[in-house]
């Protein structure tokens, strides 16, 4: 995801601005770039690469002023390279822009202002903002801005300077998440309260449709009349300490390791003996109301969606409750016949992602009660949705997505108890989900146990080009959110597959070079997915299996076919996936890391 941030005050905006950049890194990137201004004069230095490549060059061409802008860019419309990095700048040099999220109607206005004769310097979608902005300055920054952005289609975080205003900055956003960092004769504009850590405590967070305008003494913002608001001030809750990598290679094994105590986090204050369920505060909804429910769409995109997977399993159990679980992306656009006792829970761990929200919106357009499941509080999501339940996992800063899936997936199981304790649960049953999972964080750091094997079996595999990962009911999702770990991190091809699904077609896939990932479950399916596992021998593909230990009898069967087994603590089924996804994200994370792969 793209970063920006924006300096306007009385110190050398330069140093501010690559600090800010870096303390957005984690995101991902794979270029980076400031302009700053001095007067009427407008320095731009970009360049392809990592931020240490931007501030060596910055080191032979330093770009000075007091205010500026600044973004790292993952490339979407057009090659990392040089030209295509942010901030675009429009033909006669005076105006700079940086942008997060996608312009849709970006080749149309490209078209029409090639026609009037300009030329452009990028492929990017951005660029048509910085030439569109030319065309419409009038004087007065701000309002070219609200001029340009009634001609644009998609979602935007925007930051702007002229050389022409210099002492302005103008952001703008739809889609894509800025807030405004409040100081004392000086102002910030970021697309993340964490590049502002150590620059000020307050923000104010701009909702969809504002504007900001942001000078050294003032800050004002706009509301999508075009009028001017008094927005709130927030002040963040963040502790600096939290986002250190400590011992930590990587944030993403500190964020692995952290899961334990995530899990803690999540279940504090929630779980009661005395009524043999769970609470929650946030929910907004009457037990009457809970009750009446009689369906609930589930909807994310990525990790989050498959931690809905894992929800639709325990709610089906559970609570006895249909789910249907959605991709956001396609919840947000379809049509699809929803009765009036439907709630729409969404699963998000920024609260920030566009078609979650756009999802969630949706829902709520067409009279549902809508829910969230938000790790970042203050978040869109969080204040859109009528209620939810935060995950406490703590801020989540690794590229990939770890302990929120964990918390994800032990909130949903927290609610699918609290439902079933609704409907038809007895509190003996209660009981005794509550004892499970309260033993849950303990267990998991014994799944972290598994470390140093992993890390074995990732060098015997590190260099393989695919790789499959199998599982059947409640391990299926973590199957699929295996295989996204992996490609997401090392860049291996990889797909998550119903083990049973492999005779029907992917099987062709498996060969000596294509090791298959198995979860085998404790009970249930166990003998089903072993026979999954003789087809992937038959066929030559080497197998690492996870598995519970205690069934000493499984466990041989298993060692006796495996290349590889890793044991993970025995637990009733429904916390399975709690347990088996430990092991599949250290192996993404050391399977990248022996690739040299810089996301990890
Ligand atoms: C995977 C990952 C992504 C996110 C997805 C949704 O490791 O990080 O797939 O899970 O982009 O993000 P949130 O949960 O913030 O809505």
């Amino acid at each position: 995801m793209c970063g920006i941030i924006g300096y306007v005050g009385h110190r050398e905006a330069e140093p501010i601005l690559v600090e800010g950049l870096r303390r957005l890194e984690y995101r991902g990137y794979d270029s980076a770039g400031v302009a700053t201004l001095t007067g009427p004069h407008l320095h731009l230095r970009k360049r392809a690469g990592r931020i240490a490549d931007l501030a060596r060059f910055l080191r032979d061409r330093p770009a000075p002023g007091c205010q500026g802008i600044s973004h790292t860019r993952w490339a979407t419309h057009g090659p990392a390279n040089d030209r295509n990095a942010h901030p675009h700048v429009s033909s006669d040099g005076s105006i700079a822009v940086v942008h997060n999220g996608v312009i849709e109607n970006y080749a149309i206005l490209k078209r029409q202002l090639q026609d009037a004769g300009v030329i452009f310097d990028s492929d990017t979608d951005t660029e048509v903002i910085a030439q569109l902005l030319e065309q419409h300055y009038d004087g007065d920054l701000v309002d070219a801005v609200r001029k340009v952005l009634g001609m644009l289609k998609g979602t935007y975080g925007l930051a702007v300077v002229s050389a022409r205003q210099p002492d302005l900055i103008v952001g703008a956003r739809l889609g894509s998440p800025l807030v405004v960092g409040v100081g004392v004769g000086e102002h910030f504009l970021a697309s993340d309260p964490a590049a502002l850590m150590g620059a000020t405590e307050n923000v104010v967070y701009l909702q969809d449709g504002q504007m900001c305008a942001l000078r050294a003494d003032t800050w004002h913002v706009f509301d999508n009349n075009h009028i001017r608001i008094d927005a709130p001030i927030h002040r963040i809750d963040w502790d600096p300490i939290e986002a250190d990598k400590g011992s930590f290679e990587h944030f993403m094994l500190k964020e692995i390791f952290e899961q334990p105590e995530a899990l803690e986090n999540a279940m504090r204050g929630r779980l009661s003996d005395e009524d043999a369920t769970s609470h929650f505060g946030g929910l907004n909804l009457d037990a009457r109301h809970l009750r009446s429910a009689e369906r609930f769409v589930f909807t994310a995109c990525g990790t989050s969606y498959h931690a809905a997977l894992v929800g639709e399993y325990l709610f089906e159990e559970l609570a006895r409750l249909p789910v249907e679980v959605e991709y956001a992306s396609e919840l947000r656009y379809r049509n699809a016949p929803m009765d009036r006792n439907t709630i729409v829970l969404a699963i998000t761990q920024s609260g920030e992602t566009a078609d979650t929200l756009a999802a969630l919106r949706e829902s709520k357009r067409k009279g549902h009660h809508t829910l969230a499941l938000c790790n970042v509080v203050g978040s869109t999501i969080a204040r859109e949705a009528d209620g939810g339940v935060y995950l406490h996992a703590g801020p989540e800063i690794g590229v990939a997505s770890t302990k929120a899936f964990c918390n994800q997936v032990s909130v949903l199981m927290m609610l699918a108890l609290y439902m079933g304790r609704m409907r038809h649960l007895s509190s003996i049953q209660g009981l005794r989900m509550l004892k499970e999972v309260r033993a849950l964080p303990g267990i998991v750091r014994r799944a972290l146990d598994c470390h140093e094997q992993v890390q074995e079996i990732a060098r015997k595999y590190y260099h393989v080009s695919n790789m499959l990962y199998l599982g059947r009911q409640y391990l299926y999702p973590v199957a699929l959110e295996g295989a996204l770990k992996l490609k997401e991190i090392s860049y291996i091809h990889a797909e998550g597959y119903p083990a049973a699904e492999m005779k029907h077609g992917p099987i062709a896939l498996v060969d000596g070079d294509t090791p298959s990932v198995f979860l085998i479950p404790s009970g249930g399916v166990a003998d089903k997915v072993m026979s999954n596992l003789e087809e992937i021998k038959a066929r030559g593909g080497p197998v690492i299996a996870i598995a519970c230990d205690g069934d000493e009898e499984l466990a041989r069967h298993i060692e006796e076919r495996a290349d590889d087994v890793i044991f993970v603590p025995q637990v009733p089924e429904y916390l399975q996936p709690l347990v088996s996804v430990v092991p599949l994200q250290l192996l993404a994370y050391h399977i990248a890391v022996l690739r040299g792969c810089p996301r990890a």
